[in-house]
């Protein structure tokens, strides 16, 4: 129960979902959480974002995980909350060892088309770097910078059989595969300062964004109002094994091992956690 003991991580996103779940499972392993999310609805965003008391249960139960927790409310796409965020934290919790950058969002469906666009952009590529740049100068040796991508990166946009294909949703992939390959050259640049990045790639994740009806819309375009039971027959498309969805520990688990000194020199890695529906896409190569 020490993989990360005495060690401190910055999360995003951290209210609910795998946010939440890396918060606590971090903390179950010795980590103190500085937890950050915006918890306020975008216009241009068909599902409600996490609730500031989310925030607070998040809190409560790395608290009772053992661990201490700076909750703070701010959003990823303003480079200056972020930089105030990891400040408070800072001051309470007293150094940095681990960050997470996991805030997204899903925009398919929204209107102006336009404007979920550029939110996915903000939010799932410049929110990453945001939280990145901001914890930098805060980092040392042994530190693991951990981003969340999404298989949606490693597929082929440019095929009209994958699920979301108006503005808001075409900006999902696009960032995310941008995302993957700043880290790329992010871990590059800070390896010679013993610092890691990677990338974790979530295939379908059981969330409040994976069942949202933008999501089950996405999957079946085909119905006007489609509920949980239209779409998930359909979630199985992208993984190989036989399941709709992995859960939000089966993410926290990847991102535990990113994070503690196991994978003292994994650095760079496109980490997917997809039931292998990469490998139903491409052959193999290197
Ligand atoms: N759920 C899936 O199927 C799936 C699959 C692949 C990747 N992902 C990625 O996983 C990450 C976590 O998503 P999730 O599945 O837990 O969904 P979620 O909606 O439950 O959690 C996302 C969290 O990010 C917060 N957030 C949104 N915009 C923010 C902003 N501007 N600033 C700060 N916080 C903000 C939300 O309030 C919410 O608490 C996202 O990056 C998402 O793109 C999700």
């Amino acid at each position: 129960m020490s993989r990360v003991q005495g060690k401190v991580a910055f999360i995003s996103g951290a209210a609910r979902g795998q946010g939440r779940s890396h918060a606590v499972r971090l903390a179950e392993e010795g980590a103190d959480i500085i937890a950050m999310d915006f918890c306020t609805d975008l216009a241009a965003v068909n599902y409600p974002m996490a609730r500031p008391e989310d925030l607070e249960e998040t809190a409560r139960l790395v608290e009772k995980a053992g661990q201490r927790a700076v909750v703070i409310e701010a959003d990823v796409r303003e480079r200056a909350q972020v930089i105030s965020a990891l400040d408070t934290g800072l001051a309470e919790l007293g150094k940095l060892d681990i960050v997470v950058a996991n805030a997204g969002i899903a925009a398919m469906t929204g209107e102006p088309a336009l404007q979920a666009w550029c939110d996915t952009i903000d939010t799932n590529l410049g929110g990453v770097i945001n939280v990145v740049q901001a914890a930098l100068p805060h980092l040392s040796e042994g530190a693991s910078i951990i981003a969340t991508g999404s298989t949606a990166a490693l597929m082929d946009i440019s095929k009209t059989d994958s699920p979301g294909q108006d503005l808001g949703g075409v900006a999902y992939p696009l960032a995310k595969r941008m995302l993957s390959q700043y880290v790329h050259t992010l871990a590059l640049h800070v390896a010679p300062r013993s610092i890691r990045a990677n990338v974790v790639h979530p295939t379908n994740c059981n969330t409040d964004m994976l069942q949202s009806e933008p999501m089950y819309k996405a999957f079946r375009p085909d119905l006007e109002h489609p509920a949980r039971e239209d779409a998930e027959p359909l979630f199985a498309f992208m993984q190989a094994m036989p399941i709709p969805y992995v859960e939000p520990a089966d993410i926290s688990n990847m991102v535990l091992f990113l994070a503690s000194d196991e994978s003292r020199y994994v650095t760079g890695m496109q980490m997917r956690v997809d039931g292998g529906g990469y490998l139903k896409w491409y052959d193999y190569h290197v």
